[in-house]
């Protein structure tokens, strides 16, 4: 088995995946850099390799579970483990209509059911297939991109800065993900792994043009949950330090 501490990251060939690959590579950790194109998870591969980090592309497409197994596998026989699993990728494949959301009531089931797949179902999956590789780690740390336009509290609060800011299908799709990492860190709360929920900020990626937090800030809320110590905490929702409501 590695000694060194192994990091899969999915989704890290652009954005804040890739932010975080490179920051978790600035730790000295091995960075599998998830992508569902061999060429982009290259390129990345190959942009990390050349600033001098452990960094190695592994095919995995989230909606393809012939994927996931084929990582896993390999993962398994080349390292015996995973430290790290962080569940970035995502998909924001609402429309606006004169500048304003789609509302719930017109948003389209097919709409639902496609954030749904990539966001929430097929992230399960993911983590379901890499959780025993995850158990075999001294301190297995699990992190769900999730976002603050997900938290129902927030969302429900006439004086929350979100409050007006709904995007049915997605948002949703966060919620439902913010259920299953809090039911995730109950059913792990005796083991030595910790699972916590990640909202990276607004920052400025090709999912938010209008993001006003930089790449190397929207990382670190991932980077910190998936460094946290022993004596750190599990089924949290947590945006640089602070918790949030769910
Ligand atoms: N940016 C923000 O302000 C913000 C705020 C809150 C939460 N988040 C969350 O943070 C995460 C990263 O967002 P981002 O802004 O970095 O997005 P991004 O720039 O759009 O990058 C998304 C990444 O996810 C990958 N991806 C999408 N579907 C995939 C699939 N089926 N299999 C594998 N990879 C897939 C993309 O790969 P391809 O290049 O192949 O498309 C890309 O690498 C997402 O979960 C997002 O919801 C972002």
């Amino acid at each position: 088995m590695s000694e060194q501490k192994i990091a899969l990251i999915t989704g890290a060939n652009r954005g804040i995946g890739f932010e975080t690959a490179r920051q978790l590579g600035q730790q000295g950790i091995k960075v599998l850099v998830g992508a569902r194109s061999a060429e982009n998870g290259k390129e990345a591969e190959t942009k990390l390799r050349n600033e001098g980090f452990d960094a190695e592309f592994v095919l995995l497409d989230v909606d393809n579970e012939t994927t996931h197994a084929s990582a896993a596998k390999y993962i398994e026989e080349t390292y015996g483990k995973l430290d790290i699993l962080i569940n970035n990728a995502g998909i924001w494949i609402e429309g606006f209509e004169n500048g304003a959301p789609v509302p719930a009531s017109r948003t389209t089931v097919d709409i639902f059911r496609k954030t749904f797949d990539t966001n929430f179902f097929n992230t399960i999956a993911v983590t379901q297939t890499f959780l025993p590789l995850v158990k075999k780690a001294d301190a297995g740390r699990i992190v769900f991109l999730s976002s603050i336009l997900g938290s129902l509290g927030l969302h429900s609060d006439p004086a929350s800065p979100i409050y007006n800011y709904k995007v049915p299908a997605y948002n949703i799709s966060k919620t439902a993900l913010n259920g299953y990492a809090v039911h995730l860190a109950h059913e792990l709360k005796d083991t030595n792994i910790k699972v916590n929920a990640a909202h990276p900020g607004s920052v400025l990626t090709d999912m938010n043009a209008n993001g006003d937090l930089s790449l190397e800030e929207g990382a670190k809320t991932s980077v910190a949950l998936a460094t946290l110590g022993t004596d750190g905490y599990t089924g949290r929702f947590i945006h640089l330090g602070e918790e949030l409501p769910w």
